[in-house]
């Protein structure tokens, strides 16, 4: 049970017809319907639709991506089960992201999985100013995912695939786990429930990238919590990070679990390579003109609705 902002990690079918990639290990591919209120596979082209309930990601590329985000101005705690997707193109049915929205991406490929950070206002995807976000996944507190009914898809391994396993953090961070070996499972590289560590934690990199776009190659991180202790005739072994907390289960007993003693930092910090930088990203549509702002609550981008911790900085966690 997560009562805490959670992450996203999924269970999705794979719904590609042609694929340059077709042997996945197992857990990698998601083997399940779309969500009731999605499209039944990635459509690119789709009308305008601010107000659409779709929950169809898709992580192709520094400017074809998409996010979670509340349908209304709202915590995204309080909004974590019904989510809306929101992409940088008409696509999925999905929302639009505004142009403007995003002053820095970072998109990296690796071995493992591909990874999608970014900066700029989500006070205009709904998300109040301060708001410290929350992490949402494919499982959730009814384990059918945070939000219900939300998918990832990616067409990285050369067609449009649906991956069981991807999170999504605060201010926004979001890693789709496109492979798995012995060593570590599509579960473990995405593993979700560190909702509390940040994306720096979760996802270490370079976050030094705002006001650039760029599509960059990265080593593979070592999967989040995980620490490597000692390798012996080349295995290693690792000790693992379990966030702490405490609540009430539905018979009425307090539990506890996880570390006392929270760590600091992971355990190194993936380096970045080969970087090739967009001058920009955008989609060309002026919302604006047609009488819709980013907010459908009604917030315009520089009214921010709330203040919370003071950093200011707008948080957003799928
Ligand atoms: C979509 O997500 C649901 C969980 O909400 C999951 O059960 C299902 O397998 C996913 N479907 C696809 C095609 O990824
Ligand atoms: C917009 O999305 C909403 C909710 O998903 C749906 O009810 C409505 O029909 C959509 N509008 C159009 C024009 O497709
Ligand atoms: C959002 O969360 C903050 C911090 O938990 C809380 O103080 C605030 O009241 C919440 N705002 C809304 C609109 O729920
Ligand atoms: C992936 O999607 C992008 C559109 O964002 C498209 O340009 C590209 O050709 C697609 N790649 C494959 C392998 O389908
Ligand atoms: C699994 O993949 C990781 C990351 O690419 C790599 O470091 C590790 O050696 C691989 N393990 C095996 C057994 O191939
Ligand atoms: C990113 O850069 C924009 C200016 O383009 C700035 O307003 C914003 O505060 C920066 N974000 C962070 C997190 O530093």
């Amino acid at each position: 049970m997560y009562l805490l902002p959670s992450t996203l990690v999924f269970l999705a079918a794979y719904t590609g017809t042609a694929s340059a990639q077709t042997n996945f290990p197992p857990g990698v591919i998601a083997t399940g319907t779309q969500g009731v209120t999605n499209p039944p596979k990635p459509t690119m082209g789709t009308a305008i639709n601010q107000t659409s309930m779709a929950r169809l990601l898709s992580v192709n590329s520094v400017d074809d991506f998409c996010l979670f985000a509340p349908p209304t101005m709202q915590n995204i705690s309080d909004s974590e089960t019904f989510e809306v997707a929101w992409c940088t193109k008409q696509r999925n049915n999905a929302r639009l992201i505004p142009d403007g929205t995003l002053t820095g991406v970072s998109f990296i490929k690796t071995d493992a999985y591909v990874q999608v950070y970014g900066y700029g206002d989500f006070t205009r995807l709904n998300i109040p100013f301060g708001d410290f976000g929350g992490e949402l996944d494919p499982h959730g507190a009814l384990g059918d995912g945070n939000p219900i009914g939300g998918n990832v898809t990616s067409n990285i391994t050369g067609s449009d695939q649906n991956f069981a396993e991807w999170m999504d953090y605060n201010q926004f961070c979001l890693r789709v786990c496109t492979t798995a070996n012995s060593t570590y499972s599509a579960a473990a590289m995405c593993w979700h429930e560190l909702d509390e560590m940040g994306c720096q934690f979760v996802m270490p990199g370079n976050y030094n990238f705002n006001n650039t776009f760029e599509t960059c190659e990265a080593e593979v991180a070592y999967p989040p919590g995980w620490y490597p202790t000692a390798t012996v005739d080349g295995t290693t072994s690792f000790s693992t990070f379990a966030q702490f907390f405490t609540g009430v289960g539905t018979d009425g007993v307090s539990y506890t679990v996880g570390d006392t003693v929270t760590p600091s930092a992971p355990f190194m910090t993936p380096s970045s390579s080969n970087c090739q930088t967009t001058s920009t990203i955008s989609n060309g549509v002026a919302l604006e003109s047609l009488g819709i702002t980013g907010a459908s609550s009604g917030a315009t981008a520089s009214g921010p609705k709330a203040t919370g911790a003071g950093t200011g900085k707008s948080y957003q966690t799928v």
